[in-house]
């Protein structure tokens, strides 16, 4: 397996940095906070003992986050923002800077799907969803990198998905988001460790949030069956959440979550073309 896939690979150490093993006191900002994966990373990073800057644009997923971390007894702020728009993710980043003065670390995650073939599929939801998947990790990027250098040592989070590894019929324009997210995450990690600054892309698998339930499907009796497969199948958010924290501490490149993330990568890179054919008849079955 660690031929295939290191997790371990400390690129910023290789450029003479020095990994981010302590995480307190450091500032945290992440985005859908108030759900889901997001929403564990902000509590586990706060248990580490970071602050934390939460954006949603879910006021009341984001409240409920926010109690558990003061608990905890660590600084929280709430930034209500939609992240496909540049001006709120300025506002983000100016609000943070005056509420935290420092930024260490960013999660790039919030993210939705829409479900149904690309010909089903307008052009609003594509826009939409390229819009939050790919226009809001861009800009979670760009806008805070300058804050990040300032650092002697910070990192930035991307959460992509399996679905940035293997194509995923019925989920084009998600995987068309989570493959171009892969791509600027690989190339930012190359570029940024001059500056101390670590990245690393997340590839969950099944996780047992509300995604199933906020995403848009042009079938709603798959959305019912997708709601009880992400129930029954679904890996808890938390599990990411160890694993960020992990990935943030040893600088991984990269992490996957769950057997079936790692089935898919080791699939695609020993087999690419059988695993697409493998794919094909499965959806050729689903359609039947
Ligand atoms: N759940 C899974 O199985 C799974 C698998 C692979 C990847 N992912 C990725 O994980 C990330 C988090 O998803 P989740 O599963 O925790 O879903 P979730 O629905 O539980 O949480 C997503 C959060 O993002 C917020 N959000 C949505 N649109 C937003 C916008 N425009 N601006 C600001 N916030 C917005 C929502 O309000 C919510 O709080 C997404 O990028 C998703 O693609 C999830």
């Amino acid at each position: 397996m660690s031929i295939l896939y290191s997790e371990k690979q400390s690129f910023r150490g290789e450029m003479g940095g020095e990994n981010m093993k302590n995480l307190i006191n450091k500032v945290a900002v992440v985005t859908g906070g108030g759900s889901g994966i997001g929403k564990s990373t902000a509590i586990a990073l706060a248990n580490e003992g970071c602050d934390l800057a939460l954006a949603d644009i879910n006021e009341e997923g984001m409240k409920e986050t926010a109690e558990e971390i003061e608990k905890i007894g660590r600084k929280v702020s709430q930034h209500k923002i939609n992240v496909a728009d540049k001006l709120d993710m300025q506002r983000l980043v100016d609000e943070v800077i005056e509420s935290h003065e420092h930024v260490h670390i960013v999660v790039n995650n919030a993210g939705i799907t829409v479900s149904g073939d690309f010909i089903e599929q307008t052009m609003e939801d594509i826009e939409w969803i390229l819009g939050i998947n790919l226009w809001g990790v861009i800009y979670g990027c760009k806008l805070f990198i300058p804050y990040l250098q300032k650092e002697e040592e910070s990192h930035i989070v991307n959460i992509c998905s399996s679905s940035g590894i293997m194509p995923t019929p019925r989920l084009s324009t998600y995987t068309t988001s989570k493959f171009a997210v892969r791509g600027l995450s690989e190339t930012l990690r190359i570029e940024l460790a001059q500056f101390n600054i670590g990245v690393t892309t997340v590839h969950p698998g099944v996780i047992k949030t509300n995604i199933p339930h906020a995403s848009r499907f042009k079938d709603m009796e798959r959305q019912k069956q997708s709601i009880e497969m992400f129930e029954k199948r679904g890996h808890p958010p938390e599990s990411v959440a160890n694993k960020i924290i992990k990935a943030i501490k040893n600088n991984s490149h990269r992490i996957l979550i769950g057997p079936e993330a790692y089935i898919i990568d080791i699939l695609k890179r020993v087999f690419p073309v059988l695993s697409d054919k493998l794919i094909a008849m499965a959806y050729k079955k689903a359609m039947s």
